[in-house]
């Protein structure tokens, strides 16, 4: 037997987590760089979100509500689901953490697609479990693959959707039909962080689900539409006995006092959300249409980005493409970490970003 270690080790598969690479948040020599690398929102908070959060400022000497009640009970109206089966987390992040360490454990196993969102597999070996992924079918969450690969050992199944980062979705049917094929001890998390840009109607963002089925979770955010990433508001709506098991585990104070009034009023600003889609709306095919033009590939997305697609050879490729935008001062997000070496995803911005996007590729593809 080998000598012990003599220094503290962590639990097995901490070191095996490739660290979370978020999108750059500045370029050196740039001042007010194009910043497309995170799937913010392009239009930012609501202005009464704003208005809120400077407004906490008089009881920073106060602890928050732990329960966030509040924001559930303006949550649980507006979607029409009981607020006592919401449970608000630091971001969605947080609450695939918190689920994975309670459902997934050493021996367990943690499903989720080839091009799922980089924070399932750091979640779960965090949790010491071992993640599984399926392979896509086009660059979409394979539901008959994932299904071939649940066994006994599997306790979550993660599906994004719309996934990041590849913008793709699976129908309600298809989601329908993953859950129906789980064992009931599986909890079915649907992750539906982008649901508010979506504008199809075969879509679903997994709460009619949660509604009657006690092993499905589905989460939103703050961080995208509603423009409020720097916050840190995410929440999950589940059977009572998933809630409970997150409240038992979660920090009592985990979502703070301005983060939840910032919320609180982002959410009743409808308008402002409506103004945010209408933009997406608009400008995600724009580019879409644009950037095929240039002869590049564009993957269809339903999200508020779009993963566009390189050549692979030297000079012409992602990469080359990610250090010229860069020069042009626009910051996209590689995807390389994600198995997508030759694709960069690419926030939609305002109207002039998208436009310096485009005149950017242009030069770089010599058109
Ligand atoms: C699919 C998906 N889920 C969850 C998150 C995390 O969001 P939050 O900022 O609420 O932690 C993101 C953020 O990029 C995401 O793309």
């Amino acid at each position: 037997m080998s000598a012990p270690e003599k220094r503290p080790q962590p639990r097995p598969g901490i070191m095996k987590i490739a660290r979370y690479v978020g999108g750059e948040g500045g370029l050196p020599g740039i001042d007010d760089p194009i910043r497309l690398a995170s799937n913010e929102s392009a239009l930012g908070p609501s202005p009464k979100a704003i208005a809120a959060y400077a407004a906490a400022k008089d009881s920073l000497h106060r602890y928050a509500d732990g329960g966030a009640a509040a924001l559930r009970r303006a949550l649980g109206a507006r979607h029409g689901i009981d607020p006592d089966r919401i449970v608000v987390g630091n971001g969605s992040d947080e609450i695939i953490g918190l689920v994975t360490k309670a459902y997934a454990g050493p021996g367990d196993e943690v499903l989720f697609s080839r091009h799922g969102f980089a924070m399932y597999p750091i979640a779960t070996l965090a949790a010491g479990a071992t993640p599984v992924t399926a392979p896509e079918a086009g660059y979409r969450a394979d539901v008959d693959a994932m299904l071939g690969l649940v066994t006994e050992k599997t306790k979550i199944v993660f599906l994004a959707n719309p996934n990041n980062p590849t913008g793709s979705y699976v129908t309600a049917g298809e989601v329908a039909r993953l859950h129906a094929g789980l064992p009931p001890h599986v909890l079915f998390v649907v992750d539906a962080a982008y649901a508010e840009y979506v504008t199809r109607n075969d879509y679903t963002d997994g709460l009619e689900l949660a509604k009657t089925h006690e092993n499905v979770a589905t989460m939103r955010t703050f961080s995208k539409i509603y423009g409020l990433a720097a916050l840190r508001v995410g929440w999950c709506y589940a059977a009572p006995a998933v809630c409970d098991v997150l409240h038992r585990t979660r920090g009592p104070f985990n979502v703070n006092a301005a983060a939840q009034a910032a919320a609180l009023a982002a959410l009743d600003d409808v308008g402002h959300i409506d103004r945010a889609r209408a933009h997406n709306d608009i400008w995600l095919p724009w580019f879409a249409e644009q950037v095929q033009q240039l002869g590049l590939t564009v993957l269809p997305s339903i999200g508020n980005f779009v993963l566009v697609g390189f050549p692979s050879e030297d000079g012409r490729n992602a990469e080359a493409a990610e250090a010229h935008l860069k020069a042009d001062g626009v910051i996209p997000r590689p995807v390389a970490g994600y198995g997508l070496p030759d694709f960069l995803r690419i926030t939609v911005g305002l109207e002039d970003e998208m436009r310096a996007v485009v005149a950017s590729l242009r030069t770089f593809v010599g058109r």
